[in-house]
């Protein structure tokens, strides 16, 4: 179906095989197929890949085997300091955890950044867990020796959206097949923290193998997707972090294990157990320079810096990280950073809140989205600075142009926004008078009195 064709350039140097199509013959006598049918093809990163023009390519399977390309890169172990994500990671923790090494990581995976990456998030993984592909092998790995290595093997647990298991099953059994194999290592427990806390594991909680201690690659049940935290954000009627955290483990606690392959299986104490270990939490952002983590709240939703910082026995919030993918090149920053910046630059910067309320006839709802998913991200990360509230309040509540403007232009959306800002003073994120959460409250009332 597909031959090789050249190279493409990635901005890193990466040379990714560029696959092009070879020309099908279709009967179009065939009424198996649809009128307009296309062959599947590979991802694509549409920022850092040059001359790409949209098209459907954009965002389709991975072929078998695939995305391997940055996995592979990771047999030359070390790449260079300067383009490596995983040292960046380091170095960030370092700077803001004081140690010189994270003992655990807490990935979220998602299908698409690994699609259009070519699996940079799983490259991350096994490279921080030091083991890389065996090579000319797309489905097997070997232990990176330590002296190479030059550090100890970082524990991590994986989590994976729905959709990335419904797609990436046989990349599943590899990280499961890698973690365990790290665990089995006969090496110190100081060098090696994947065995140290699978030990750790195994007395923690009764009657399980060094294995079994060693489950780290988790998601959803077969056919669930999603913590759904964002149901409950979105309806405002949810009383307490913890009851939201709850359900954030029952629902990502099923299980990949590659020696009973073919299943998600509860796994409830395990994930809590291996989530305790966590001091760092990163997810991958591919599509940074489209839709911020602001514009959607599938982000938060699937955030566990809270769910780990209730579960660690010291309560220390885990330090979380974004790695991300922009025409710049690839980076990581604190979620902190990354708030800040794109609320300053999006809702509370009179460029484009101006522009969008004169332009979109739905600017309204945009504003009001984006401060409820910043609230998602304060309830399930605790990374958003009250005072970003307190400047929304300022310019969206006090100016009494601009609520007349809001009421007139959509007041259904301008309620919503009202709910944020009381919810989030109420809960604590938005640390306020009281006298101003009292006149919220009442404009609120006065909003759901009049009509639409
Ligand atoms: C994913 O690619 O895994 C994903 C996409 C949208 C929402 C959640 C997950
Ligand atoms: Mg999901």
């Amino acid at each position: 179906m597909w031959e090789e064709k050249g190279k493409a350039n990635t901005p890193e140097g990466v040379k990714p095989k560029k696959l092009e199509p070879k020309i099908r013959t279709v009967n179009i006598e065939d009424d198996r197929l649809p009128p307009s049918y296309m062959p599947a093809s590979p991802g694509t990163d549409i920022i850092a890949r040059k001359g790409f023009v949209g098209n459907h390519e954009f965002l389709k399977g991975p072929r078998k085997g695939d995305p391997l390309s940055e996995l592979e890169r990771f047999a030359d172990f070390p790449p260079p300091v300067s383009t490596n994500i995983v040292e960046k990671l380091i170095t960030k923790v370092k700077e803001f955890g004081g140690q010189p090494f994270p003992q655990c990581v807490t990935f979220t995976l998602w299908a698409t950044d690994n699609v259009n990456t070519y699996g940079k998030s799983m490259a991350q993984v096994f490279a921080l867990i030091g083991v890389r592909l065996v090579k000319d092998s797309v489905d097997e790995v070997e232990l990176i020796p330590l002296e190479e290595l030059g550090r100890p093997r970082i524990d991590v647990v994986v989590s994976c959206s729905g959709v990335f298991r419904d797609l990436f099953m046989n990349q599943m059994t590899l990280m499961d097949q890698a973690v365990k194999m790290v665990a089995e290592a006969k090496e110190a427990p100081q060098m090696n923290y994947v065995r140290k806390h699978a030990f750790q594991i195994t007395q923690e909680l009764n009657d399980l193998t060094l294995r079994e201690g060693a489950t780290r690659v988790f998601s959803n049940a077969a056919g669930s997707y999603s913590a759904n935290i964002s149901a409950w954000v979105k309806s405002n009627e949810w009383e307490s972090e913890i009851q939201l955290q709850r359900q954030f483990l029952a629902r990502k606690c099923y299980a990949f294990n590659s020696d009973k392959p073919g299943m998600m299986e509860y796994k409830g104490e395990v994930f809590k157990a291996a989530l305790r270990n966590s001091d760092v939490t990163v997810q991958n952002l591919d599509l940074n320079d489209i839709l911020s983590i602001t514009d959607v709240p599938h982000y938060y939703d699937s955030d566990p810096t809270k769910v780990i910082e209730s579960l660690r026995f010291d309560g220390k919030r885990p330090i979380c990280l974004l790695a991300t993918y922009s025409k710049a090149g690839e980076d990581v920053h604190t979620l902190s950073e990354t708030i800040r910046i794109d609320s300053m630059s999006k809702i509370l910067s009179p460029v484009y809140y101006e522009r969008i309320l004169r332009q979109n006839d739905d600017g309204v709802k945009e504003i009001s989205n984006c401060l409820r998913n910043m609230l998602g991200w304060a309830v399930t990360s605790g990374n958003v600075d009250s005072v970003l509230f307190e400047i929304a309040s300022g310019i969206f509540m006090e100016d009494k142009d601009m609520v007349k403007q809001l009421r007139e232009k959509d007041n259904r959306s301008f309620r919503n926004l009202l709910a944020t800002f009381v919810k989030a003073g109420e809960q604590g994120y938005w640390e306020t008078s009281d006298a101003k959460i009292r006149r919220l409250r009442e404009l609120k009332k006065f909003a759901e009195s009049s009509f639409e």
